[in-house]
């Protein structure tokens, strides 16, 4: 979900407007609306679900905390010491050196995630359709599953869901509505909790219940091995926003009376507990009413409409769930827009409405692509999550902590007029515990070490 403004929305000409969040809940809103959405909700369950379960749990915690956290301290400082976007910030912080780079690259990775994102986003939209039209009502699970195949299946709709999703997303990146929309998201995303709550008692509540919440919570170490490893650390990153420059632009817009430190915590511990929620809801459900955890992207829109069918209200809770998910899905979605729109207004001088519309039609094209061919989607979703996000996160850390003037991380963190006690223990992590570990991860999950 979102966010605030790149530009000031009456913005015609290319000169970057420094809007600054109003106050602590509107940064940390506005940066968990970029983390929190579809990654917390189908893709978390889908990749634990394939990747063994607790014991992909736990590593995933332990990105979270030892490489998620720090990158996303590195990233707000970055931003808000640069005072400009992702490519900007580079080429300021270090004249002459190729380090912009890093932004190229999160563009590129915004294309690849927000082709895959859309189609998913538009299946969301789908299964509201279902629920207002209470088509899934009565069904068994076993033809749960053959209303998500069909869904796969017929191209056609895909594409119209997929492309109507898209249209919304660039018409509120375009028109630079965000902050309107921000207004309502710090409603709705509670809401959304609240709902993953009620369906969270209600599935631990199934009988059966208790082998989902084995699966989740009960980590069996001989599933881990280099692949799953990976899996964690992507999901990590595309859970977190992290590695692609989003919340490098967060950071511009935050004051430097605001703690980054406990910005970046209360954002990834939000993220997380979502994530978690999510799995509490989806894996009893799953076990409960027969089906394997690891049915791929399909787990979330197979398992949840079964527990609607067997609870009270279960009509208004699923609208409501499929309503908000797709919320969410949009307002990451426009922070995905929002850093491809930046680049092209500031770096090729483009108008904002022609940039948005031209990156938008071009993530839809990619986005079709997803919709008809499942290695594409499949090849995307890889490329970016275990690929680019972790090298991004890489070459932010070893800026933070190998090329950024000595001590100016430390004034930047400490700007707010306080001391940040965990500084050493954040230095040493940056310089060396992150990066190694991401390398190794990443270098041993491609096979190449
Ligand atoms: N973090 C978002 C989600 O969980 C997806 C996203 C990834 C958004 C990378 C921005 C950048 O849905």
């Amino acid at each position: 979900m979102v966010v605030f403004l790149f530009y000031s929305p009456a913005m015609q000409n290319n000169t970057p407007s420094r809007d600054t969040f109003s106050g602590k809940f509107g940064i940390i809103a506005a940066a968990a609306g970029s983390a929190i959405g579809l990654g917390n909700i189908w893709r978390f369950p889908y990749v634990l679900g394939e990747n063994g379960g607790g014991a992909f749990l736990l590593v995933y915690l332990l990105f979270v905390i030892m490489i998620g956290v720090p990158v996303m301290i590195s990233e707000l400082l970055i931003g808000r010491k640069a005072q400009l976007n992702v490519f900007g910030a580079f080429k300021k912080l270090a004249p002459g050196k190729p380090w912009y780079l890093i932004g190229v690259m999160g563009v590129g990775a915004a294309f690849l995630i927000l082709a895959f994102y859309a189609v998913v986003a538009g299946w969301t939209l789908q299964y509201v359709y279902f629920s207002v039209t209470n088509a899934l009502d009565g069904n068994t699970p076993a033809q749960m599953i053959q209303v998500f195949e069909g869904v796969q299946a017929t191209k056609g709709w895909s594409v119209f869901w997929t492309l109507l999703f898209m249209i919304g997303t660039a018409y509120i990146v375009s028109s630079g509505i965000e902050k309107g929309i921000e207004k309502y998201t710090k409603i709705l995303m509670p809401l959304l909790v609240l709902i993953i709550l009620i369906l969270d008692v209600r599935a631990v509540t199934l009988d059966g219940a208790m082998e989902g919440l084995n699966f989740l919570f009960n980590p069996d170490f001989s599933k881990l091995n280099s692949d799953v490893i990976l899996e964690a650390l992507g999901q990590a990153f595309f859970s977190l926003s992290i590695g692609m420059g989003v919340i490098v632009t967060y950071g511009s817009y935050i004051k430097k009376n605001e703690s980054l430190g406990s910005t970046a915590l209360s954002v990834s511990l939000a993220d997380t507990l979502i994530a978690v929620l999510a799995g509490v809801a989806i894996f009893p459900a799953a076990f409960a009413f027969g089906m394997a955890p690891n049915q791929g992207p399909g787990l979330v829109f197979i398992t949840l409409p079964n527990i609607f069918n067997q609870m009270t209200g279960g009509y208004i809770f699923g609208l409501l769930f499929f309503m908000l998910l797709s919320i969410a899905a949009l307002t990451s979605s426009i922070s995905l827009l929002e850093v491809v729109v930046a680049y092209f207004t500031e770096e090729l001088k483009l108008r904002r409405k022609q940039a948005t519309w031209i990156a938008a039609g071009i993530m839809s094209l990619l986005a079709i692509l997803c919709a008809f061919s499942d290695s594409t989607f499949g090849a995307f979703d890889y490329i970016s999550s275990n690929i680019l996000l972790p090298v991004g996160g890489f070459l932010v850390v070893v800026f933070v902590g190998w090329i950024m003037e000595k001590n100016s991380p430390r004034l930047e963190i400490e700007a707010d007029g306080r001391k940040a006690r965990y500084y050493k223990g954040f230095q040493f992590v940056i310089k060396f515990l992150a990066p190694i570990a991401i390398a190794l991860v990443f270098l041993n999950g491609l096979g190449w070490i």
